[in-house]
């Protein structure tokens, strides 16, 4: 592997900025944009509507169809960017290897973007190429071939759009007679209906993790080291995470595996950045489930646990800069979702905030996003502690006391 070379820092709103394209400016985003504006850098916010948390807090934003090969590689050339940072699934992959190609770092790489948006290209990686542990599988392209896969995975299985995230177009079926509403789900609500989907046996795990794994350049050898976050425990309701709590504890053997198969994975990924590493634990047996080459929503919760956020090691690590990934506290997170729709122009607002505050060890992040409908996450309250379990109760108890005034 060539070694990456270092970004020079620079000045923002000069000739001499260190420019970097967020694709994608959610409450992930938000964050990775003030770590590294912290840093100097001259962030350009981009996402497919205005007033998106990270352009709020953006040096300047965009606002583009990121679907659309043309339109995306235009407005990351437009914008002078030495780097671009990929923040959710859904983009045109062509334009950044087109902008990758030309010299543009794509971070981690354009590769690792075009493999995981679709869960065909990371679980054959994983699974065939690399030989990681996974659930059985099956891809399927018609109503046909889902009966056939299931058959082959067993029930209850569950069933996934290839393009999706957050437990869209997502079910899980225990009798056949379920699989054509399970076919019918995906097709609907899944990112962009492609007619495929993924088939999986579903897995009895004891605990479900996410471990953040970061790729950085070594600042004595200039050579790409790999970090790992302590495990991450979630859990998800209809797929989608509810709250997080970091360490959770493991099995010795199980953390080395979890660690080997998080090594593995990102090191077939490359370049330089956080990766959010899910993995399913069973006893001693570790799966890989999947990975977001980008910090993982769970993760979160480092804004309370860690010396260094995963918002903070990402800029770090894109910018070719040392990490420390040790924990600080124990510590958890809590989701605030929004009970409905916001009137037009009006958007959330938040009752409550004063109790969620005083409530010891505990902070909130409000996102900002311009419209609320039900179901969408609003803000995490996260808290440390001097256990998980009380760190989980102040987390709790702050994020129910915000409420959601519509
Ligand atoms: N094969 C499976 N067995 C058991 N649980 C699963 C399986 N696949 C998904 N899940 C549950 O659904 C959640 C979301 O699935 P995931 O594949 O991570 O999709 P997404 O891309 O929407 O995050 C997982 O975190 C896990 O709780
Ligand atoms: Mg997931």
């Amino acid at each position: 592997m060539p070694l990456l070379p270092l970004l020079p820092l620079g000045t923002p709103w000069t000739t001499g900025a260190t420019r970097v394209a967020l694709l994608g400016s959610g409450e992930l985003g938000k964050e990775v944009a003030i770590a590294l504006a912290r840093l100097g850098v001259e962030v350009i916010a981009i996402d497919r509507y205005d007033g998106a948390p990270a352009q709020q807090v953006a040096h300047s934003a965009l606002t583009v169809d990121m679907s659309d090969a043309r339109e995306l590689a235009a407005a990351i050339r437009s914008c002078g960017a030495q780097v671009v940072v990929p923040e959710i699934e859904a983009l045109a992959t062509d334009a950044l290897e087109a902008v990758e190609a030309e010299g543009v770092r794509v971070v981690p790489t354009a590769r690792a973007a075009r493999l995981t948006m679709d869960r065909e290209g990371i679980r054959r990686l994983a699974a065939e190429e690399l030989g990681l542990p996974t659930s059985p599988y099956v891809f399927a392209s018609s109503p046909a071939e889902l009966r056939a896969g299931a058959e082959e995975v067993g029930l209850p299985c569950v069933v996934k759009p290839v393009m999706s995230s957050s437990g869209h177009g997502q079910s899980v079926v225990r009798s056949f007679d379920e699989l054509d509403a399970a076919w019918r789900h995906a097709a609907e609500d899944g990112r962009v209906d492609r007619g495929r989907v993924i088939v999986e046996g579903l897995v009895r795990f004891d605990t479900e993790i996410t471990l953040l794994t970061v790729r950085s350049r070594d600042a004595l050898t200039g050579a790409t080291v790999t970090s790992f976050c302590e495990p991450i425990g979630h859990r998800q309701a209809g797929g989608d995470y509810v709250d997080s709590w970091q360490p959770q504890a493991l099995p010795a053997a199980a953390l080395e595996r979890a660690r080997e198969v998080a090594g593995r994975i990102t090191e077939a990924l490359g370049g330089w950045g956080v990766f959010g590493v899910e993995l399913f634990i069973c006893g001693q047996e570790v799966l890989f489930s999947e990975v977001s080459p980008r910090p993982h929503d769970t993760g979160m919760v480092t804004m309370a646990s860690q010396r260094l956020s995963e918002f903070e090691l990402h800029a770090r690590a894109l910018l070719g800069l040392p990490v420390d990934t040790a924990l600080r506290s124990p510590g958890a997170s809590a989701v605030i979702k929004s009970p409905g729709a916001s009137a037009p122009g009006q958007g959330a607002r938040f009752d409550g905030v004063a109790e969620a505050l005083a409530v010891p060890g505990a902070e909130a992040r409000l996102f900002g996003k311009p419209e609320a409908h039900e179901g969408r996450r609003l803000g995490v309250a996260v808290a440390e502690g001097v256990s998980v379990e009380e760190a989980r109760q102040r987390a709790a108890r702050a994020a129910q006391s915000i409420r959601v005034l519509l």
